[in-house]
């Protein structure tokens, strides 16, 4: 039993950490996975078992729904340990609501707050030494919720997995990070789901975006889908820009995910008492504003991310928006070294977005 969140987990422990099989000096992005994982079952209409298992392989049929019919969604976000030690979420309970959002948008049933956060409660007490303690390194935590009849036809799951496991990680772009403008695919659609994190919005992103690697960038900005020319957001980062000492952002309006780190980003830059606009933004106005000397910062904004500054931007063929070192930026730096200290407990929370397990 949690004492905030009152469910009964069935428990199977591990022995013996694998904790020692960790080169916590390299530890990239979502290569360690944590020693346990969370298990909550759906079946006909309710919550049926709560479980805590060793992290590991789950036998599933070659018919189950999720596999074929693409009812999957998943949340990511962060557990840091604070300067004295403690470990604390960034937000949680947004990355509940937001998975809900999800899970209305492709007809599954919500999962209830006490599953989510009792269950990721539970589990991190169990797999504490997990989260890692140098600076700049969290557990990055991946609930997913998954469709798991077994029927071959088009409807609506009667059985579902909502999971979670863990990953100790570093930073996800150790460098600055360079993308290009989308001119071929289209990543959403108004009334689509471009503002559902599911697997299918990362499914057709990747062929884009290996393409532009090709090219020797990291990454594609999205387009909206009518004209191909209004900003929308950057594979897996909302994206800001700075030009004339304002800082500016596309609104989500169903196409772009509504990112959390995005919000606090806002919220922040607003306290610091810095412009924010938030408007629509095209691909002509970066490279004017460009080419007027008036781009002064971009950046990417994500949990994985955090907030990665941009410093080059593919606009075509034939011309290239690149930007002065970053570490001359006036904006990102500010934005960057607040959030990291809200983060830890640096500084105190004054937006109370800081989870403190107890
Ligand atoms: C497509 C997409 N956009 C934006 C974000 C940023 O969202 P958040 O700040 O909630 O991590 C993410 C990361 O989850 C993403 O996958």
């Amino acid at each position: 039993m949690n004492t905030q969140y009152s469910i009964a987990i069935q428990k199977n422990l591990i022995p013996k950490s694998r904790i020692d099989e960790v080169n916590f000096q390299e530890l990239g992005f979502g290569k360690y996975f944590a020693d346990h994982m969370f298990i909550a079952k759906y079946k006909d209409g309710a919550w049926i078992s709560n479980e805590i298992v060793p992290y590991g392989e789950i036998s599933v049929s070659p018919a189950m729904s999720a596999l074929h019919y693409g009812q999957t969604i998943f949340e990511g976000m962060k557990a840091y340990r604070n300067i004295h030690g403690k470990i604390q979420l960034f937000r949680p309970l947004d990355n509940w609501k937001r998975m809900n959002v999800s899970a209305e948008r492709l007809a599954m049933p919500p999962v209830p707050e006490e599953i989510f956060m009792g269950g990721l409660l539970e589990l991190l007490k169990i797999d504490q030494n997990w989260v890692p303690s140098r600076r700049g390194e969290s557990l990055y935590i991946r609930p997913f919720y998954i469709a798991s009849d077994n029927f071959v036809g088009m409807r609506p799951s009667s059985e579902y997995l909502f999971m979670i496991f863990n990953c100790p990680v570093a930073a996800y772009y150790a460098n600055p990070v360079k993308v290009k403008f989308e001119k071929n695919f289209i990543r959403a659609t108004p009334g689509g789901v471009g503002y559902v994190k599911m697997g299918g919005n990362y499914a057709r992103s990747m062929l884009a975006t290996e393409l532009a690697k090709s090219d020797g960038y990291d990454n594609v900005i999205w387009l909206d889908s009518q004209e191909y020319k209004y900003v929308e957001e950057c594979g897996t980062m909302n994206i800001f820009f700075v030009i004339n000492d304002t800082i500016i952002t596309p609104p989500t309006s169903g196409t772009i995910l509504e990112g959390i780190t995005r919000a606090s980003v806002i919220e922040l830059a607003k306290d610091l008492g810095f412009n924010v606009e938030i408007r629509k933004l095209s691909k002509e106005e970066i490279l004017e504003s460009y080419q007027q000397g008036k781009l002064q910062e971009c950046f990417g904004t994500g949990t994985a991310a955090s907030i990665s500054p941009i410093v080059k931007i593919g606009y075509d063929q034939d011309t290239n928006i690149q930007l002065i070192d970053p570490s001359e930026w006036k904006f990102v730096p500010k934005l960057q070294n607040e959030l990291n200290a809200i983060r830890i407990s640096e500084i105190p929370d004054r937006f109370h977005w800081i989870f403190p397990i107890t």
